[in-house]
């Protein structure tokens, strides 16, 4: 009620107009928030939703565009207009009508046509769509020699953001990166100044990749959002050449980065599902996940193959609700394209709802690149059904790890000339596999213990020698820790234990290793949960630099902004700089909104 007060006050006091004061005093958004909202955003440590004070850093306007396009959307459709936008004022304490640009005086004072010739990349999730994460030295532009003298060049602050989780790509001089509140951003490498901006309908969490525009001599960006859309955007200008809906359930998203190859864009379709299957009244559950191809050009959908069978109705719950399955096994990270084979790998994550587990999830599924048709699946895990919370009147009796995989399957190749596919999973595990031999094991490592925020999260790295697995194991006593594996035989080459944390302590300061590290020659970079960027010697691990996020940055467009938690996207390493994302709101770590942008003079 005195928030309520407060937010009115404050818009007479700004002399908005009385219709505006009036509107107000509409729906009360603290009781809407209490009956419609707090059950999930009440910061239990095990709701994925972010807590009150999380949501309070977010302006009115991007949470009013959750409500209505973006991950919040099945909530917000049980609300009226007007009670959207009194919930939105009402947890921001602020009127709507604000700027969410973000640009402030930081716009380019000319945008000269991209010019690609000799200039280093940095193209999607990864720096190639074998996704292993690795820099060749060319490309790279920084060696280990160089890291002493890595200074930090410019800062940009995400407006309304508590999370900085887009992988930023680079190509022709430029830098893309998605944000939170739904705007793409082009900026300059060397300042930092915005070149042009896309606005997308729900949060960009995935890298926007960089390429061709098939039938043009021109290139194009491709991204997806939590609204489960798909973007393409003309490179140059921001201008939408095409944009598509990729699943129609209302609780669909597409977290992975789509990869493009050979004028077709891999997008995997993931979903949240499983956050309100909790609730005795949802029917639970009808999500499936997929794999689609699209016409890079035209975005038309080439094939799209699911991977679980159409859920069918298997009785009610001790709520009267009726109860759905087969049903989950999203792909929540980007796909790997395989050349010579004529494949696409995706990684699958849990099955949400069945009378069994389906032979799909937590598995690698094996697609043809021109059919979809799904050559080979290897389960990793196999009975994890997980949709529900123990004694939710949604679950089996026994429910499961919630081990998907959340990092992409890496396909390198070994000194000896040998394919290998590298992937490793929430479960704390990892694995190589024979790509010519559908998948079978060669052997399979133990870094993590494993829980419901990984075991390994978002990312793992190979080069031709070792497989680099960060862990972390946040929900446990001890997280975090780094291991090389020997690719050749799965033996352990060094294990660098959790270093002193950066952040000062308190809550969401852990050693916890979420985000994707990447490699150059030589150096493994790993952003850490305590919000230090590490670059460890690939030969023993030892910390050779260390960058700390911890602090507010001087940014070039003027918006406050704060490092903290690394989570998700790892460093972007093209042309003699690193490119690097911190502030990760949920998931237990520290909220910050910043790009930073570090250079060898
Ligand atoms: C069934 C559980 C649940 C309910 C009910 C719920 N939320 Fe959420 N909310 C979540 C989860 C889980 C996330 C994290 C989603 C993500 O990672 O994108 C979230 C994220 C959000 C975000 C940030 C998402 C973004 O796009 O940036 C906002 C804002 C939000 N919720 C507002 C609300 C409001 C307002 C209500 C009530 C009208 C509400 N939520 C009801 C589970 C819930």
């Amino acid at each position: 009620m005195i928030r309520r007060l407060r937010v009115a006050t404050l818009m007479v006091g700004l002399g908005v107009s009385v219709a505006a004061v009036a509107a107000a005093q509409g729906p009360d958004g603290a009781a809407l928030f209490e009956r419609e909202c707090v059950r999930c955003h009440n910061g239990a440590a095990e709701s994925r939703a972010p807590a009150v004070d999380v949501l309070r850093r977010r302006s009115p306007e991007a949470i009013l565009a959750s409500l209505t396009a973006g991950s919040m959307r099945p909530q917000g459709g049980r609300l009226d207009g007007a009670e959207r936008r009194a919930v939105a004022e009402y947890l921001s304490g602020r009127a709507l009508g604000g700027d969410v640009s973000g640009i402030g005086n930081a716009r380019c004072r000319v945008n000269p046509p991209l010019a690609l010739a000799g200039k280093p990349m940095w193209a999607g999730w990864s720096s190639a769509s074998t996704n292993t994460r690795f820099q060749p030295a060319p490309q790279a532009g920084v060696t280990a020699a160089d890291l002493p003298k890595l200074t930090l060049k410019w800062a940009f602050g995400f407006p309304d953001a508590t999370s900085a989780w887009s992988q930023p790509t680079v190509a022709g001089g430029r830098l893309f990166v998605g944000s939170q509140n739904g705007t793409v951003y082009a900026l300059d490498v060397q300042t930092g100044c915005v070149l042009w901006t896309y606005t997308a309908a729900g949060g960009v969490r995935t890298a926007p990749t960089f390429g061709s525009r098939p039938g043009s001599s021109a290139h194009a960006l491709y991204f997806g959002d939590t609204g489960a859309n798909v973007y393409a955007v003309d490179a140059d200008s921001g201008e939408l050449l095409w944009k598509r809906r990729v699943d129609g359930h209302p609780f669909a998203r597409v977290t992975g980065t789509p990869t493009l190859h050979d004028g077709r864009l891999y997008v995997p379709i993931s979903s949240l599902e499983e956050t309100a299957a909790n609730q005795p009244g949802y029917e639970c559950c009808t999500f499936r996940g997929s794999l689609m191809a699209l016409n890079a050009r035209t975005g038309d959908v080439l094939w799209q193959t699911y991977t679980v069978g159409l859920p069918q109705v298997m009785g009610t719950n001790a709520a009267g609700t009726t109860l759905h399955g087969p049903s989950g096994v999203g792909i929540w990270s980007a796909p790997t394209i395989d050349v010579k084979r004529r494949i696409v790998y995706a990684a699958t994550g849990n099955t949400y709802s069945g009378t069994a587990a389906a032979p799909t999830s937590d598995a690698i599924m094996a697609f043809d690149l021109a059919t979809g048709v799904v050559k080979w699946t290897r389960q990793l895990t196999a009975g994890d059904i997980f949709g529900c919370r123990a004694g939710a009147p949604n679950c089996l009796e026994k429910v499961g790890p919630d081990f998907d995989f959340g990092t992409p399957v890496m396909l390198t190749t070994l000194a000896d000339g040998r394919d290998l596919l590298v992937v490793a999973q929430k479960s704390g595990m990892a694995y190589a596999l024979d790509p010519d031999r559908e998948g079978r094991v060669l052997w399979e490592y133990r870094a993590g213990q494993g829980s419901i925020w990984g075991g390994i999260q978002w990312g793992a790295a190979v080069d031709r020698e070792f497989a680099y697995l960060p862990v972390s194991d946040i929900r446990l006593d001890t997280p975090g820790g780094l291991h090389a594996v020997k690719l050749a035989t799965g033996e352990r080459a060094w294990y660098h234990a959790p270093p002193p944390l950066a952040c000062g302590g308190g809550a969401g300061c852990s050693a916890a290793l979420i985000s994707a590290p990447s490699l150059i020659p030589g150096v493994l970079f790993s952003g850490s949960n305590d919000g230090a960027l590490r670059a460890h010697s690939t030969t023993d691990g030892t910390v050779i630099w260390e960058f700390d996020t911890n602090r507010e940055f001087l940014t070039v467009n003027g918006v406050r902004a704060t490092g903290g938690s690394i989570q998700g996207p790892g460093p972007t390493i093209v042309g003699g700089m690193l490119f690097l994302n911190a502030g990760y709101g949920d998931h237990m770590g520290r909220a910050g909104n910043v790009l930073l942008a570090l250079e060898v003079p």
